[in-house]
Parts: structure tokens; C-alpha cells; sequence
């Protein structure tokens, strides 16, 4: 008899299978035309086990591969690359898997450290360098581009030697704001990166016990982070158990920390509970604060006052995300919200260049409801101030990923550019890249550009335009 452990995970068949080769691929064949003045790389990363991993398999385990698409005088070339982490290496020497998965239990007498860093999850682009970031704070391994070779880790002078995805780039001032999390003290740690690349500042958030986030915010003055209401069941920790638990009459708090000021500055505003993988944008209304983000009001599989919605889950993550508008009263203290639709989308993406200011538009994939795994079967261009939305739904078996917004040369407006995804026949895994007209999202893509193997399913994206390709910094790091 097969017990449910050995059976393959969802999350390791279809188009969440890893590919196996690392390949390059120049002059792609394109549907369609690519634009002229689309000129850089579109780099995406996502899990893509080398070994298989004893023990159970979670969506969110796997070594980090890097897909890349460079775009140059209306061609474009295809490459990819795994993150060549320390856990990559020294698995390579063993010739096989080190660590079990992030559902097991972690292994605290593994020699190696109980836990991988695969550095599968986001790509950020800083002062001159890509970083490849990990969800539950890793290494922050630093990228060549459009190499893809794998430099080395940036630990900003040993100051941040782990960091969590989801750093925000305030792209007028250059700075970067960074966060990270722990399961022991401190539980949070906040930073703030200069446009020189050097921590500015940095500074510790006091809680009485760990606080798992996934995503942070910035306005133009704040730092938006979060005490949610999904967190590791209190008494079970005490024991050295790790289970999350969603507490329901508990309310959320969302702080608001000045960009440098000390953690002990932090101003908790309540909200109802939630939890929240990924924010959108905020930004500041005189005396308000906005906040838009994908949250989640019942988390966790198994829970019984869930709501008797199927939704897709990854492992006992149940994914029922909405658009939501959060406003919190500077002069009051009070937090008005509102759900802007009952689509669910999560991945959300913007135009970066308008990070921590008013925006107007938001891209976000839509979740497949007849699916039991997170695929997105379209995406909807929220249009925030007129709250209109319109939405591209994908060819019937293909399945999109989060976008990218890259902006047209000499763009005039928020969204004159281009939104750029990988889209997979889920059945035959044929895989492309496409561009398409921000201002008409619903229509045809603007080039269809195949991709000559497959792309798995994954996870975060960036767009570095020829401004930033041409200011890398020099590699290989310093020692
Ligand atoms: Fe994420």
C-alpha cells in the first residue's frame, strides 16, 4: 500500500517538474513582433530541485534556477542557470540530496544546518547588482546578468549575513529597504541600504516571539511591516514545535517605522486579522497612509471555520487571496479597510519606478479555481482609482506567471511599457515568453517568443533595463 508520503507531490509533476539542463538559446523564434525599444533582461526565478529531496515535497523546496530572456533590437535569447548556492555545492560533491524538505522537521543534527538555503524565491535588482533572495531569509547571493554566473553572497560588511525576499527599492532616493525574520531572537531585523550600496542603517523590531512575514511595504517616510495573525501556535513553540496557527480573534497589526529611525519608533496600527504574502505598493495622503495588498483571511488547511470554499493549497497553506485597500489615520490611529474585489490574484506586480508613491495601476495573475496546485489562468490590470479592472485570460491549458512591467523608452505615463511573463502548456510544457502592451492587456499579445525548453513553474521576477545592465558593478566580489 502507498502511504501519502511516498506519493509525488503535485508540486513535483506537470509543469512543476525541474528541468534538468542548463541551456543557451540565441535569435528565438517570435509570434508576433518584439518591440524595438524593449531592450534589457527578464530574469525569473523558481525552485528546481538538482537531487530529489527525501520525505515530503513543498511547492516552496528546491534549488533556485535562474530563466533569463535578453531582450536587444527586437530579438531575444534565452538562458538559464541554477543559483549556485553553498547547499548547491556541497550537494554536487555528495552527488545527491543533504537536507529533507521545509514541511519536515528540521534536522538540527545535520552538520550542514538544519534547514537549505536554495535561494529559489526572489530576484531583486541594487546599486549595480542582482540579488537572488530566499522566503525564509538566506544569503543574499549576488547574480551576473546576463551571464547568470553565480558571483557570491553580499552580507553588507557582515551586517546582514541572511535576508529575507521581498526587499523594496525606493527608485527616486535609490535606497533599499531590507528586512529579515527569525525563529529566535531577534525576531526581526529592518535595514536600509544607501544607493552606494552600504548599510546606512539598521535596527530590531521587539516581539515576544517569532513573527513570520513574507513581504514589506514603503512610503515615501515609512517602513511597512507586519505582526499578522498567522504565526507559530504559542504553546506548541514553548514545546520546540513549530506549527503555524491562525489566530482568528486575534487582530492583525500593521507598523508603520520611519525609514531610519530605531525599531523601538515602530507605530502598530490593529487590523482585522490576516495574513498576507504579498504586498503591492503604499503610499502617503497627507495625514493617511495607504497600503494595497493580496490578504488572506483564512490561511491555513484544516482549519474548521474556514470557509467550505475549494481553493488551491500548497502544502497546509490554503491560497484565497483578495485585493484589499487598507487607509490607516496618522492624526487617529484608526484603520479603515475595504476588499476591491473578490478575484483572487496574488503575485502582484507594478511599475517599480513609482515605489512608495501614489500608483494607479496594478498587474496581477489570477488564481486557476479549477486547479487543486497555484497556477494562474489569467491576469487582471487593476486600474485602482477608477476601480476598473481588465483582464487577459490565457489560452485554455496555458498558464502565466507573475509579470513584469518594463517601461517604454522615453515613457510618459505609469503604464506606457510592456508586461512580460512566461506562459506554459501545462499538458504539452511548451513554454513562452510574452510581451505584451501594458495599456491593453486584454488584447494580443504583442510577440509570443518560444522558449526552446520547458520553464518550470515559479516564482518572482525582475526587469533590469539597459540602465542598470550597463551599471553592474565589477565581479567577482571583493573578498
Ligand atoms: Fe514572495
Amino acid at each position: 500500500m502507498t502511504s501519502s508520503l511516498e506519493r509525488p507531490s503535485p508540486y513535483l509533476l506537470g509543469n512543476y517538474a525541474p528541468v534538468e539542463r542548463e541551456i543557451d538559446a540565441r535569435d528565438l523564434k517570435v509570434h508576433g513582433e518584439i518591440p524595438r525599444d524593449l531592450a534589457g533582461v527578464f530574469v525569473r526565478n523558481g525552485a528546481n530541485p538538482r537531487f530529489r529531496q527525501k520525505g515530503r515535497h513543498h511547492w516552496f523546496d528546491g534549488d533556485g534556477m535562474i530563466h533569463a530572456l535578453h531582450f536587444e533590437d527586437g530579438r531575444a535569447s534565452y538562458r538559464n542557470r541554477w543559483v549556485r548556492t553553498w547547499a548547491f555545492g556541497e550537494e554536487e560533491k555528495a552527488g545527491g540530496s543533504l537536507w529533507t524538505g521545509t514541511t519536515e522537521r528540521p534536522d538540527f543534527s545535520n552538520p550542514r544546518g538544519p534547514l537549505k538555503d536554495t535561494s529559489n524565491t526572489d530576484l531583486v535588482y541594487h546599486a549595480g547588482r542582482l540579488y537572488s533572495l530566499w522566503w525564509l531569509g538566506g544569503a543574499a547571493y549576488v547574480v551576473q546578468v546576463p551571464s547568470l554566473e553565480t558571483c557570491g553572497t553580499e552580507t553588507w560588511g557582515g551586517q546582514m549575513p541572511t535576508v529575507s525576499a521581498h526587499p523594496k527599492v525606493d527608485a527616486v532616493t535609490g535606497e533599499m529597504m531590507l528586512f529579515d525574520y527569525k525563529p529566535y531572537p531577534p525576531y526581526l531585523t529592518y535595514a536600509v541600504v544607501a544607493p552606494s550600496g552600504e548599510i546606512v542603517h539598521k535596527t530590531t523590531i521587539d516581539f515576544d516571539a517569532p513573527r513570520p512575514q513574507h513581504d514589506m511595504a514603503i512610503t515615501e517616510r515609512f517602513s511597512i511591516l507586519f505582526d499578522m495573525s498567522m504565526r507559530f501556535d504559542a504553546e506548541l513553540f514553548a514545546r520546540g514545535h513549530m506549527r503555524s496557527r491562525f489566530y482568528r480573534d486575534s487582530p492583525a497589526r500593521i507598523g508603520l517605522l520611519p525609514r531610519r529611525a530605531p525599531g523601538s519608533e515602530i507605530r502598530w496600527f490593529e487590523a482585522s486579522p490576516f495574513y498576507m504574502y504579498h504586498t503591492i505598493n503604499a503610499w502617503e495622503e497627507g495625514d493617511r497612509v495607504v497600503l494595497i495588498g493580496c490578504k488572506i483571511d483564512a490561511p491555513l488547511v484544516g482549519d474548521p471555520q474556514n470557509p467550505p470554499r475549494q481553493v488551491p493549497t500548497v502544502g497546509f497553506l490554503r491560497l484565497e487571496p483578495n485585493l484589499y485597500r487598507w487607509e490607516l489615520d496618522l492624526a487617529t490611529g484608526a484603520v479603515k479597510e475595504e476588499r476591491l474585489d473578490d478575484t483572487l490574484t496574488e503575485f502582484p506586480r507594478m511599475d517599480n519606478r513609482a515605489l512608495g508613491r501614489r500608483t494607479r495601476y496594478s498587474y496581477n495573475p489570477r488564481i486557476s479555481l479549477t486547479e487543486p496546485t497555484v497556477l494562474f489562468d489569467g491576469l487582471v490590470k487593476y486600474d485602482l482609482e477608477a476601480g476598473r479592472s481588465d483582464t487577459l485570460v490565457y489560452p485554455e491549458g496555458r498558464f502565466g506567471g507573475e509579470v513584469v512591467f518594463a517601461p517604454r523608452t522615453g515613457a510618459k505615463g505609469e503604464d506606457d511599457g510592456y508586461l512580460i511573463t512566461f506562459v506554459c502548456d501545462e499538458a504539452s510544457g511548451e513554454s513562452e515568453a510574452w510581451v505584451m502592451d501594458a495599456r491593453n492587456v486584454s488584447g494580443p499579445p504583442l510577440a509570443r517568443v518560444s522558449i526552446p525548453q520547458r520553464v518550470p513553474t515559479g516564482y518572482h521576477a525582475w526587469w533590469i533595463g539597459g540602465d542598470d545592465l550597463a551599471a553592474q558593478r565589477a565581479m567577482p566580489l571583493p573578498a
